[in-house]
């Protein structure tokens, strides 16, 4: 009884975000599903398939290459690592013949890199793959999880009656926080909901998660990341309005490095990930990765945007009909508040495949840009200034097709 009272009174002051003390800014580092996907074969694929190598050798390169100094941090397992059947405690338990050495010996490993790390479970009957879920083991999952010394849960939808949602999902939230191991709570609550056209309860949402899904799967191509950020235009709900310190839409994994996107479109994913306050988490073979991709992740200026102390999530504003080339696609602009107080991130986005750069010019009143002295402006990925401008005067800028193009305007 009395615990029941404490826990009521836990929720109502909890009207923001979930009070974990955990990603203040949006959470970064490694998951390896959208790259590695629930290969278990690992007599064919030995270096591809889910078992603790895996997540080993990339939390050895996320330490010694430059990643964790860029800010990643968590390297997150995603499904397919339980056995088939849990113990005869009812506990999870890992793979025996992928992941011998168990979950905590693989934590102490990462750990000692000095780095966190991430599970996944499911709210239903089953994973999504068909492991055991966490539905009627939700207090022993979570005290499994900090008992294993773990830093990060996901926990998806598969296999579960969406009605519960609501319930199940703060439920787990509120098992997770009685172990009192401060883990990052990764839901996919209000994408199955979406799916089934109920409107996700955003306020609910953000006090029991510190992220959440709310689109499609990130699939290794360039109509997939175009989708998710038409979603994230569309806005439907106003649900931009509800990221902040603590609690963060999620559009998905990151895909730089992998097959699917051009430069200019891996571009992209990174501008646009940060000017939507989004969840950094790579999902490519860090083993082999192009230069210029690694760089792309770990551009400095891009990165500080999305990690911007104040969390505020960008939205995007207009979209305008370039002056050339004719019949291309109109550009998108998307503006992000950032400090210090008064600055702007924006991000002019070309989704046109019409095979030459488009021009457009907006008036920078249009933009949100009205400090009276002006602002000067810098663009991004390089650093470049560009000068400064006034409310009154144009700016034009030219956008590579499928390509972005990022800056700052810092008040004068
Ligand atoms: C549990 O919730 C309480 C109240 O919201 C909070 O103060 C505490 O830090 C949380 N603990 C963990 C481990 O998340
Ligand atoms: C959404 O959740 C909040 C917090 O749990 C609750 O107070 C509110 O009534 C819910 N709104 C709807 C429309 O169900
Ligand atoms: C969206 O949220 C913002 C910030 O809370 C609010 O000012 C705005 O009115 C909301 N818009 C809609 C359409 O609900």
């Amino acid at each position: 009884m009395l615990l029941l009272a404490s826990l009521c009174v836990a929720s109502l002051v909890s009207v923001q975000a979930l009070d974990n003390g955990l990603a203040l800014t949006p959470p970064m580092g490694w998951l390896d599903w959208e790259r590695f996907r629930c290969n278990v074969d690992c007599e064919n694929f030995p270096n591809d398939c889910i078992r603790e190598e895996l997540f080993m050798q990339m939390a050895d390169i996320i330490a010694s290459e430059g990643y964790r100094d860029a800010g990643y941090e968590y390297v997150n397992i995603d499904d397919c690592w339980p056995a088939e059947e849990r113990d005869a405690n009812g506990r999870l338990q890992p793979d025996p013949d992928r992941f011998p050495s168990g979950i905590p010996a693989l934590a102490k490993y990462i750990h000692g890199k000095g780095l966190k790390i991430g599970i996944y479970q499911d709210f239903g009957v089953k994973t999504c793959d068909g492991y055991p879920g966490s539905e009627f083991y939700m207090s022993v999952d979570a005290q499994t999880f900090a008992d294993w010394q773990i830093d990060y849960v996901k926990f998806d939808g598969c296999n579960s009656d969406v009605r519960d949602f609501d319930e199940g999902y703060t439920v787990m939230s509120r098992f997770l926080n009685l172990t009192g191991r401060p883990m990052v709570f990764s839901c996919e609550w209000p994408d199955y909901q979406t799916r089934q056209g109920i409107e996700p309860n955003y306020t609910a949402i953000r006090s029991a998660c510190n992220l959440w899904r709310n689109h499609d799967d990130i699939q290794d191509s360039w109509q997939s990341l175009l989708g998710i950020i038409n979603f994230y235009g569309e806005d439907t709900y106003n649900f931009s309005s509800y990221a902040g310190p603590g609690g963060w839409n999620d559009p998905d994994m990151v895909i730089v490095g992998d097959f699917g996107l051009s430069y200019d479109q891996q571009r992209v994913q990174m501008a646009m990930w940060a000017i939507m306050a989004s969840p950094m988490l790579m999902s490519v073979d860090l083993r082999h990765i192009r230069p210029e991709s690694k760089a792309l992740l770990q551009n400095r200026n891009v990165l500080s945007i999305n990690q911007d102390p104040m969390g505020i999530q960008g939205k995007r504003i207009m979209e305008i009909t370039p002056n050339q080339p004719p019949r291309a696609d109109p550009v998108q602009i998307w503006t992000r508040p950032i400090s210090p107080k008064g600055t702007f991130a924006v991000a002019f986005l070309n989704p046109s495949e019409r095979g030459m750069p488009s021009t457009v010019s907006v008036v920078v009143d249009d933009l949100g840009l009205t400090n009276g002295s002006g602002y000067n402006v810098t663009e991004t990925f390089d650093g470049v200034s560009m000068g400064t401008v006034k409310p009154g005067q144009n700016i034009t800028i030219s956008v590579n097709p499928e390509g972005v193009y990022l800056f700052t305007a810092t008040p004068l």
